[in-house]
């Protein structure tokens, strides 16, 4: 449908009331509450919008505050890579300035101004932006692997022995934090108080302030210790880098990357594990060899991306995007989640998406997540640790029975019970044990992701009957390889 052109904030040339004005209506041609009842449904209601409107719709959020979200493909793209016409300085948005976004907004933890690179633009932003992207250019990446699959290791230590685990709260919560604390130079902060403490502070509940306080005292802890003996860590490159941050801005940066870095990455984790556990189809291609973990990693970007929108972008002056009609001071959702699955891109859902890397999940223009390796890095080598160790693993409650927590911003799963046949703990020094692993596991992949689109595979059955020992060379000859390929890869080769 080819919407008509509207305006969120009123004085337009476009004759009748604007959307979010009661004499408009909300509903059907108008826009729709992007919270409460409306909103059980996130991604149906996207789909209704975009059938209504078109690639950009007005929606209202708490309060009735006006805003437009971005569904098109395209239009998010335009969005994050034109600075001269969109900002993320929420100073000009209009409903602020006019008073319409109430101090305890319940979005006002991620709209309000801060003094961080994400909100910042043109030469400041770049000033912040060199410090964090310097810091992260000196992680040494085989180093960074190495961490990641020993924490793997010792996290389903915790549980291997009792044959049953919920994968959020044991697993994908816990490795982004530890490799975060790691990278960072304060191992010794991680534990269940620092995670328990991210997820209370992110979710805001009644204690999210004293969480955050705690989070806030271990980061000015290492960044006065660092500044005083600089080390070779993520914080020292940071405070050294001669974009001189201040104390200040050394806490907020890290304090950003730490929040961003652990929620991005414990839903991709998440996410991508039950995807292996429910999808036959997906789990089949990954037994069968025809897809590699990162591969499935970024399907799973495609179909569940980490943040569903980011809040938010703001008009410099008055402009068109998808049909609409933009104000300046109005404010749009960039959307990855309905961005990645517009019909003009995806005409079918069920398609692969193997080899193809332009989803929106990490942004784009300016401000694109330049933690994208790490975060790619801590999923594809944590999620081929994790099924390396407890190959027979299956969810262990009726699919129909997860749960999700939903936000305009992310959609966290929030248990991924699984059982599996108890084993034995083993070394966190050495490689994922290749010797319980059933005929199946040798097929894992964690090689470069192929261009080509795999044919879909049969379903294999989760534990399969007991394979004959091979009495011909090839198969030893593939264990050999599968054998060597694992030590290159815990070597970070
Ligand atoms: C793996 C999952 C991750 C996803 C899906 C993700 C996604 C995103 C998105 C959508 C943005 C906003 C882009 C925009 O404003 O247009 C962003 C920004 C950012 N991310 Fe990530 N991220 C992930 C992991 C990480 C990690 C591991 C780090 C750090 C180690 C990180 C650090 C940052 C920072 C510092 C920004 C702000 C950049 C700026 O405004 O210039 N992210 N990320």
């Amino acid at each position: 449908m080819t919407p008509e052109p509207q305006s969120l904030t009123g004085t337009d040339p476009v004759p009748g009331p604007p959307p979010g004005c009661p004499a408009h209506g909300l509903g059907a041609g108008g826009p729709h509450r992007l919270y409460g009842p409306d909103a059980a449904d996130l991604d149906d209601l996207y789909e209704r919008l975009r059938d209504e409107h078109g690639p950009v719709a007005p929606v209202l959020l708490h309060d009735d505050v006006p805003m437009w979200v971005v569904l098109g493909h395209t239009e998010n793209l335009h969005l994050v890579r034109s600075p001269a016409q969109y900002t993320r300085d929420s100073r000009i948005w209009t409903p602020l300035q006019e008073g319409m976004v109430k101090p305890d907004h319940p979005l006002m933890p991620h709209i309000a101004w801060q003094p961080i690179c994400s909100h910042a633009e043109g030469d400041e932003h770049q000033r912040l932006r060199a410090a964090v992207t310097g810091a992260m250019s000196t992680i040494d990446h085989r180093n960074m692997r190495r961490h990641i699959g020993r924490y793997t290791q010792e996290l389903v230590n915790d549980f291997c022995e009792r044959g049953r685990a919920d994968l959020v709260s044991q697993f994908a919560e816990h490795l982004p934090m530890a490799v975060m604390c790691e990278l960072f130079g304060m191992p010794e902060e991680y534990n269940d108080r620092m995670v328990q403490a991210a997820r209370d502070a992110l979710k805001g509940t009644e204690t999210a302030i004293q969480s955050h306080t705690y989070v806030m005292d271990a980061l000015s802890r290492l960044t006065t210790r660092r500044r005083a003996r600089p080390d070779d860590d993520f914080t020292s490159h940071l405070i050294t880098h001669p974009a001189g941050l201040t104390d200040d801005e050394v806490r907020e940066h890290l304090r950003l990357v730490l929040f961003a870095a652990y929620e991005a990455t414990a839903n991709l984790l998440a996410n991508a594990l039950r995807m292996v556990l429910t999808e036959p189809g997906f789990r089949a291609q990954l037994n069968g060899g025809q897809m590699t973990v990162p591969e499935a990693i970024e399907q799973s970007l495609w179909d569940e991306p980490p943040f569903s929108t980011v809040l938010g972008y703001f008009a410099k002056q008055d402009t068109e995007l998808g049909g609409q009609i933009i104000r300046k001071g109005d404010g749009l959702l960039f959307a990855p989640a309905p961005g990645n699955v517009d019909p003009r891109v995806r005409p079918d859902l069920s398609a692969s998406m193997q080899g193809n890397r332009s989803h929106l999940a990490f942004g784009g223009g300016p401000h694109e997540c330049p933690g994208q390796d790490i975060g790619r890095a801590i999923a594809d080598v944590g999620v081929d640790a994790l099924l390396t160790r407890l190959s027979d693993i299956q969810l262990d409650c009726p699919e129909e029975d997860l749960r999700w927590r939903s936000s305009i911003a992310s959609r966290h799963l929030v248990a991924l019970p699984v059982r599996f046949e108890p084993k034995p703990q083993q070394d966190v020094q050495r490689p994922p044990s290749p010797a319980p692993i059933p005929s199946q596991r040798a097929t894992w992949q964690t090689g470069t992701p192929r261009t080509e689109p795999a044919p879909a595979a049969e379903p294999r059955p989760m534990v399969p009957p007991p394979v004959p020992e091979p009495a011909v060379a090839p198969r030893q000859a593939r264990r050999a390889g599968l054998w060597r390929r694992l030590l290159r890869w815990w070597r970070g080769e």
